[in-house]
């Protein structure tokens, strides 16, 4: 929380006869907002500052010849100051006259139509005519600017918001302004595609309708939209979003004006484009029973009744070890507390939502929030960096590294960043490589190697620097899930509990024959566990498998039963981000008719098993407990959770990592058509010695072999950074699951098959 000013930083000004009293520097723009009083703007953005270029923030400061522009004029002690009357009118009206010289009259057509800021402005400042006869200068009005973004080049006004946004937040210095005068336009620098993970935040910056997302262009006007604030569950950040509706289709989400806490006011691609999925084709909206090898659908009564009859057989036959759950990193807090509960109500100890890589969610009593993250004055990522993963937590990154922050990445096997940053071996180097001076410094972990991150804790600790530190991670509510008791270990609120089967203790009995019922609740650990084969072997074994789904995933699809279950879109609830904060999430739209939300399907199968559970209004009263408790007791890189998983044996050949690609996933990114060009393409990168040795070169494409199986066509890449003896894939890749191979495990390359070869053929 920032801590209220000094009397002496403070500034009394009037604008518009109203006494206000801000902060000094304050930019008179910004100051007007407190009396409620809009000085327009199109250059100006609250994130990315003035830029000067416009000129319709005009306003009248007494004393002081000339208009003034709003946007970079600091208030001083006693300034008058007016954002109306004769003179600044007259000043904007110019302003829109020029701006409207070469603007098409194309509003009735134009996407931004009831929500375009120079139509709003025209309305209210313009003169309705112009004395400049000249025909309008024509443009391209349907520019294809890369996989997400459409540009109509006559409508833009210049502002350049979409270029600072590139270099500025998103540090990737993409998009340009090429030639000048009235052929200027938008472009990018080399003429390749706009493509990185933030690119749809210029189509909400873009004050016009010059930048659309493809996703959206003409599907809806604004005012027919039903808009309904909430949380991304996509990733651990958990970005505040509205989620604009439309005759039951989810055709939008936009970013939150003012969520300096959590996004920034920013969204990443995956999280405004994946909204495809809701409406999808091959949405599951029956419950199936598989029987004879085929499923069938039975009504949702007699699915509660089979599955409750398969628990209570196996809890007389062999007790409350015969029968586990696993997932809770994609349910609410709700349902995880739920699901906790009434697995403990059976006398059931195997829990768990770490059907991934991920270990751990919650870095105990050193973690920080993301505010304090941009203020670190060193950055440290051990394991994968929070660029794929986390991707507006990586904005906060960029912006810190642009605030003088130092970037380290420990052994990292990524592609470098396109910002400042220091590629180090190990801990002990990012320990001297932060400067003396800097005294806070963030430690973000991905929650997979706990022996690492240990390791890294110790390395950076030291008298007088505060080391805060994060958890990246896979799944979006991983830390609500742990909060709520989904761990074999511990229960809601961090509560030791009896110790139970972890994620692979449970594979290891369902492969020694002793699990009766698996219930897997929005998890697909046959695709996202890091040794699929292995999984897959235990999923199989499982008597009878569970599966709460929204599509026929690798894991449901091995189900004995499978239960349609509600997306993110239509349930409401909470749940607790990678930083700790309980952020509510909210329904925009009911789920298809046949489809329960998890907590339903909770709920109705502990009525069929006769548990009593707590009334809606003391869950949560439970959950709000929970979500507040303090992680005390948890260490980063905690042991209890380190888990049981056994490294693979070494033999010869190169030792395979993967990396997350934030497009990359079975499930809602697999289901939605939309977003398939945003995909990546199955991969595999060496380092320039491993690639020379094996005569491999960018852009042919090889087989990988391993223990389990063989991953084919990956397309290769030589990666400068990668340390040679490791060979680089993504994970989640539906086409071609890295986990077909187990990870750390070393593996060969075959079939090398050159670029220019199969050109030729
Ligand atoms: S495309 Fe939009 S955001 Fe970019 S310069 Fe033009 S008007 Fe401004
Ligand atoms: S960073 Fe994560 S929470 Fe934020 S919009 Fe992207 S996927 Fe959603
Ligand atoms: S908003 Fe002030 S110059 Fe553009």
């Amino acid at each position: 929380m920032s801590s209220a000013p000094a009397t002496s930083d403070l500034v009394n000004l009037t604008i518009d006869g109203v006494p206000v009293q801000v902060r000094k520097g304050t930019l008179l723009v910004e100051a007007a907002k407190l009396i409620k009083q809009e000085i327009p703007v199109y250059c100006y953005h609250t994130k990315l500052g003035p830029a000067g270029l416009c000129r319709v923030c005009l306003v009248e400061v007494e004393g002081m010849p000339k208009l003034q522009i709003g946007c970079n004029t600091p208030v001083a002690e006693g300034m008058v100051v007016r954002t109306r009357g004769e003179s600044v009118e007259k000043g904007r009206a110019m302003v829109l006259e020029l701006l409207l010289v070469n603007h098409p009259l194309d509003c009735p057509i134009c996407d931004k139509g009831g929500e375009c800021d120079l139509q709003d402005y025209a309305m209210a400042y313009g003169r309705g005519s112009s004395d400049l006869a000249d025909p309008k200068t024509s443009k391209p009005k349907a520019v294809d600017l890369g996989p997400t973004i459409v540009l109509d080049e006559e409508r833009c006004v210049v502002c350049q918001r979409c270029v600072r946004f590139d270099d500025l937040i998103a540090g990737e210095r993409q998009l340009v302004l090429k030639d000048r005068g009235h052929r200027d336009m938008i472009a990018t620098a080399t003429g390749d595609p706009y493509r990185h993970n933030f690119t749809g935040n210029v189509t909400e910056l873009c004050p016009v309708g010059a930048l659309t997302s493809k996703t959206y262009r003409f599907k809806s006007r604004p005012w027919d939209l039903k808009r309904t604030e909430t949380s991304c569950t996509q990733c651990s950040v958990g970005c505040r979003m509205n989620v604009d509706v439309r005759r039951e289709t989810v055709l939008r989400t936009m970013s939150v004006e003012g969520d300096d806490a959590v996004s920034d006011w920013w969204l990443c691609d995956r999280g405004r484009y994946n909204v495809g999925y809701v409406d999808a084709p091959g949405r599951i909206t029956q419950p199936l029973l598989r029987r004879d090898g085929t499923f069938v659908q039975i009504g949702w009564d007699d699915a509660f009744a089979i599955w409750a009859k398969a628990i209570r057989a196996a809890l007389d036959a062999r007790g409350p070890e015969s029968i586990a759950a696993l997932g809770g990193g994609r349910l609410t807090n709700e349902e995880a507390y739920l699901l906790a509960r009434s697995m403990r109500e059976l006398g059931a100890k195997n829990i768990d939502w770490r059907t991934g890589r991920q270990r751990q969610a919650t870095p105990g009593s050193s973690g920080g929030t993301l505010l304090d993250l941009e203020r670190a004055g060193a950055i440290v990522t051990v394991g994968e960096s929070p660029a794929q993963l986390a991707p507006v937590m990586d904005l906060r990154v960029r912006k810190a590294v642009r605030h003088g922050a130092r970037y380290i990445r420990v052994a990292s096997h990524e592609a470098p960043p396109t910002m400042r940053h220091h590629d180090v071996p190990d801990v002990a180097a990012a320990a001297a490589a932060i400067p003396a001076n800097v005294t806070r410094v963030a430690l973000i972990w991905d929650g997979v190697d706990s022996t690492l991150a240990r390791a890294a804790f110790a390395a950076l600790e030291r008298d007088g620097r505060t080391l805060l530190t994060y958890i990246s991670g896979e799944q979006g509510n991983a830390r609500g899930a742990e909060a709520m008791g989904v761990l074999p270990f511990s229960g809601p609120g961090y509560h030791v509990a009896d110790t139970g089967r972890d994620f692979d203790g449970i594979c290891a009995d369902a492969l020694a024959g002793k699990i009766d019922v698996l219930s897997i609740f929005g998890a697909n650990p046959a695709l996202n566990a890091a040794d699929g084969a292995r999984v897959r072997g235990a999923l199989q074994a499982v008597g009878f498998l569970v599966v709460t789904e929204l599509f026929m995933t690798e894991t449901a699809k091995m189900a004995t039963l499978v239960l349609p279950a509600a997306g993110a879109f239509e349930k409401s609830g909470s749940i607790v981000n990678l930083a700790g904060d309980v952020l509510p999430t909210a329904a925009a739209l009911a789920p298809p008719g046949g489809v329960l939300s998890d907590f339903e399907i909770v709920a109705g199968l502990a009525r069929a098993l006769e548990i009593a559970l707590p009334d809606t209004e003391e869950i949560e009263r439970a959950t709000i407990a929970a979500a507040a408790a303090l992680p005390v007791g948890i260490a980063f890189g905690d042991e209890r959770f380190a888990g049981t998983a056994k490294e693979p044996a070494l033999g010869d050949g190169l030792r395979l990592r993967v990396t997350h690609h934030a497009f990359a996933g079975g499930g809602t990114l697999a289901n939605d058509e939309r977003i398939a060009t945003l995909r990546p393409l199955p991969e595999a990168a060496f380092s320039r010695a491993d690639a020379e040795r094996l005569g491999i070169r960018t852009g042919d494409y090889v087989d990988l072999v391993g223990p389990g199986g063989t991953m084919h066509d990956l397309l290769a890449e030589v990666r400068e950074s990668l340390a040679p003896g490791e060979v680089v894939t993504i994970a989640g890749l539906a086409d071609a699951p890295a986990n077909a191979l187990a990870e750390r495990s070393r593996v060969r390359v075959e079939n090398v098959r050159h670029a220019d070869a199969l050109v030729e053929a």
